[in-house]
């Protein structure tokens, strides 16, 4: 397979990773998945935007700019020949010897760049049915506005959820809910749209800027407004986002239905609103 690795595009056997990454051994570096639909970089302006935005707000410089990137991507995608797939790009603080916590010299210490793409495909089946989830207490760190690769919070939370016999975690942070574990997450109440605020409790998804022109564009009322476990159980209905899941209804929390445990119909209107946007 080939992926991009810093300016190369070379077969990942060749890739070699210093031990002291600060990747590797800090998490010290961000991400973003990118979906390409027909070969098309859905919304890939906004992920490259945000991007900046994590390196702005964890110090590090970019050696590269936007449409160095972007063409990079676009080569990468070019030769791996998918038509539908994700993109998976991350930028470590590079390598450091010996081991330390301090961040090195930018000058001296080049960030690492790689990506990889990997076939993917709409996942229709879930969408129609839907998924269970379960309230997990949200104990990351406040910084999750940040696309850090540092997920662990994150994974201790899916896991937790799945050691529960769920298929995602809701977090719940002082009885509010904040997002799933790697999806934004909207409930339906009276025909009006909810999720959090962005801020530094959640990831300002991608995919939320398109449902924000969706409801706009269909007359779906929306408040970004925190709402709570409580309210969200007594909702009609609940949804997460992002570029991979795209809308995914949620029917069940806890055990318990979310409106009539069916994926609801302004989830449906939605999703149908977005297959529409992104082809
Ligand atoms: N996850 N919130 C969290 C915590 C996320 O990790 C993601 C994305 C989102 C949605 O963001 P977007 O709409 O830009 O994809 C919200 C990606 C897909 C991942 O980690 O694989």
């Amino acid at each position: 397979m080939k992926v991009l690795w810093n300016d190369q595009i070379v077969d990942e056997s060749e890739v070699k990773i210093d031990l002291e990454d600060r990747g590797y051994q800090f998490g010290d570096g961000i991400y973003e998945v990118i979906r390409i639909y027909d070969g098309y970089m859905y919304m890939e302006k906004e992920h490259l935007d945000r991007l900046w935005v994590s390196a702005e707000k964890i110090r590090m410089t970019l050696p590269f700019t936007k449409e160095a990137l972007s063409e990079r991507l676009h080569q990468l995608a070019k030769e791996a020949g998918l038509e539908n797939a994700r993109v998976y790009f991350q930028v470590t603080r590079g390598t450091a010897k010996p081991r330390l916590h301090d961040f090195p010299d930018p000058k001296e210490v080049p960030p690492v760049l790689m990506a990889d793409i990997q076939p993917a495909s709409r996942p229709t089946a879930k969408q129609t049915i839907g998924i269970r989830a379960g309230f997990v207490e949200d104990k990351r760190w406040l910084h999750c506005d940040i696309k850090s690769i540092s997920l662990l919070g994150n994974l201790l939370a899916l896991d937790e959820a799945k050691q529960n016999g769920y298929e995602e975690a809701v977090l719940v942070r002082d009885n509010y809910v904040t997002e799933a574990s790697a999806s934004n997450l909207w409930m339906v109440k009276n025909e009006v749209l909810y999720t959090h605020p962005d801020g530094n409790l959640i990831l300002p998804g991608i995919t939320k800027i398109k449902i924000r022109e969706i409801a706009k564009a269909l007359g779906i009322e929306l408040k970004e407004e925190a709402f709570t476990d409580k309210e969200l159980l007594a909702a009609d209905e609940c949804f997460k986002t992002s570029s991979v899941a795209e809308i995914m209804p949620i029917i069940e929390i806890d055990n318990q239905k979310i409106g009539d445990g069916m994926p609801g119909k302004v989830t449906k209107k939605i999703l149908h609103a977005y297959i529409e946007a992104v082809n």
